[in-house]
Formats: C-alpha cells, structure tokens, sequence
C-alpha cells in the first residue's frame, strides 16, 4: 500500500513521540472531543467536514484530531509549536489575550487563543468561497479541532515557570509523572482502569449521557453562548486558567503524590472540560460551515 505524506507524517511522528514522551492534552481526550463535536454537526456542516477529511479517515474526524501533536516537532511544522498552550504569570489566573498571547519570542497571536481565531477565520473564508489559497483547508481544519480541546485542558493554559505545570514532577499514585500530564491524560486512564473497562468508547458514552440528559443537559446553551466567535476563545482560556489554579496547582508542589482524593476530586472537571470542548467545537464548525441560526449551535444529540 502507498502510504500518503500525511500518514507518513502520522506514523514516523508517533514513534518519536513514545521515544520522547510529548506531553499534550491526550489522545482520549482529543478523541472524545472530536467525537462528540462530530455527533453534534449540522447536516451542512457534516458534508463539509467529510469533503475535507482525506480519504483514509474514513469520515471520521477524530481519527485525525491528535494530528497538530504529531507534527509539531516536524521542521515545516515547528511555527505550530508555541499554538497549543499558553503560558501566563505565575499565580495572577488570568488570561489576558494582549498580555499572553505570543510565542517565547513576543510573537503576537501565537497562542492557542489566536490559533483557534486564525483557523476559524480561514475555514469561514472557505465556505464564504474568498479562502487564500496559500491556506490547507484539511489542516485548518484539523488544528481548530485540536487546539478547542487543547484551550479546554485548564493546565494548557498554566503558570509561566513552570510550563503549566510540566516541571512540576510527582507521583500519581505509584509512578512518576508531572502535574501537566496528570491533566492531560492520567486522570482520564485511571477513570477508563476504574470505571470504564479502560474503554473510551464507554467513558465516552458517559459523557455524552450527562450533557444529553443528565447532570449538564442545562448547561449546554450557555456552553455555546457565544456572540463573538473571535473573543469566545478567550472566554474559554480564561476559564481554562482560573480551573488551574482552583483545581489543578492547588496543594500541589513538586514530589508530592497525589492519590484518591485528588483523583476523584478533579475527575468531574477533566469530564466537564472534554464535553464544553466537543460541544464548542461543533458550535464553531455549525457557525462557520453552516449557515446556522445563531440560537441553535448544536444538531439535537441523537
Ligand atoms: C493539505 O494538507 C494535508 C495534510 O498535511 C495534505 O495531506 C494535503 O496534501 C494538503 N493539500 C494540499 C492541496 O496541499
Ligand atoms: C495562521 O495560519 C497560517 C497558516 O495556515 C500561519 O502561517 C500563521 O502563522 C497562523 N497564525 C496563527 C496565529 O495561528
Ligand atoms: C455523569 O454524571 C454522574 C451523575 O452526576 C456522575 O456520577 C458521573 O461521574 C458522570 N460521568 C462523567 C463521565 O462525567
Ligand atoms: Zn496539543
């Protein structure tokens, strides 16, 4: 089988990353929050997403969403580097987009926050038929998919000295990890190992049970509240910030080992965290290649 460049890209980059532990909002969490985006678009939104996945995704949008992490080391790519995170001053918790949105050098816009407005712009330049034509639309794609998940990871959004909490090292539970990875995946496979026969597809089911009808079915209209597509990214990092300091850094300092407490405190969050993610997502997708009401951003969950 002749492989194409990106799946190229995909497999050589994940050899690299189990060589050096890249640390990212996970792939579960990617994955969940793809799928729920996708459950939730509008027919017209749908198609176009399915005409901008390449073929061998075979649809599905999710099976594409950890892509910007695999990439992100590669040279052509290294400029997306600095777009999945922010950093902000120790212990101030909040986000200010003029203050903190640039790359280690001071290069304005390269945040996660001033990602998801650049792809946002592009795709809705897209379906207004004025896009740039130096522009991929498939990747556009592809990275507003995953940076609105990484924006909702709250220690993606973290202190600057200690890059959101990766140099941050202690235990979970019984082996080595750093605060930042404990958000980015372990909390999420302990509660597959605990809860969910450490299968996504349950804890998923979960998930979309809770904003269907259960705990969070009220929620959902003031997650997609937004009047501003440009200015909700915002909104969303600043929430991000304010859970890290509330949640995630607090009483946590470097070799501590956090265990149950911890654990079956900050579960809900990472929960709630995916779910606002997917149902924004498909709320961006929805406005920007739909043209959709602005009252109802999301299809009715089937
Ligand atoms: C768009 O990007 C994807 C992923 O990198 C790539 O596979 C595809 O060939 C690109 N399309 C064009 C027209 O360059
Ligand atoms: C926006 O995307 C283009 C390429 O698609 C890139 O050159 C530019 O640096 C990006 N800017 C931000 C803020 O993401
Ligand atoms: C769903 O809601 C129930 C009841 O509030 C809660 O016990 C459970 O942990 C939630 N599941 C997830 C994945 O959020
Ligand atoms: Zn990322």
């Amino acid at each position: 089988m002749k492989m194409s460049s990106l799946q190229l890209f995909v497999s050589m980059s994940m050899v690299f990353m189990l060589v050096t532990g890249v640390h990212c909002w996970s792939k579960e969490g990617h994955i969940m929050t793809c799928q729920i985006a996708q459950s939730l678009l509008k027919p017209e939104a749908a198609e176009v997403v399915r005409h901008l996945l390449p073929p061998y995704a075979d649809g599905d949008l999710s099976s594409l969403c950890t892509w910007p992490d695999q990439i992100r080391h590669w040279h052509k790519y290294q400029w997306t580097s600095p777009l999945h995170f922010i950093d902000t001053p120790d212990n101030d918790c909040t986000f200010e987009y003029a203050r903190d949105c640039h790359d280690p050098h001071g290069k304005k816009n390269m945040c996660v926050a001033g990602a998801i407005q650049n792809f946002t712009s592009q795709l809705s330049h897209f379906k207004e038929g004025t896009a740039d034509r130096r522009y991929n639309m498939t990747e556009a794609l592809l990275f507003l998919s995953h940076f609105m998940g990484d924006i909702h990871q709250p220690m993606h959004i973290g202190y600057t000295s200690d890059r959101g909490g990766n140099s941050i090292e202690l235990h979970w539970f019984r082996h080595k990890s750093n605060l930042h990875h404990v958000w980015d995946r372990e909390i999420i496979l302990t509660a597959e190992a605990d809860y969910y026969e450490k299968d996504t597809s349950l804890l998923l089911q979960d998930i979309e049970a809770n904003f269907t009808d259960g705990a969070w079915s009220d929620d959902i209209s003031s997650w997609t509240h937004c009047d501003d597509l440009d200015s909700c990214p915002t909104k969303y990092a600043d929430e991000s910030i304010a859970i890290a300091c509330k949640y995630g850094y607090k009483g946590v300092e470097s070799g501590v080992t956090l265990v149950d407490d911890y654990f079956n405190s900050r579960m809900p969050i990472v929960m709630k965290r995916v779910a606002q993610g997917g149902v924004r997502l498909a709320m961006f997708l929805n406005r920007v290649l739909a043209d959709d009401d602005q009252e109802h951003g999301i299809a009715s969950p089937t």
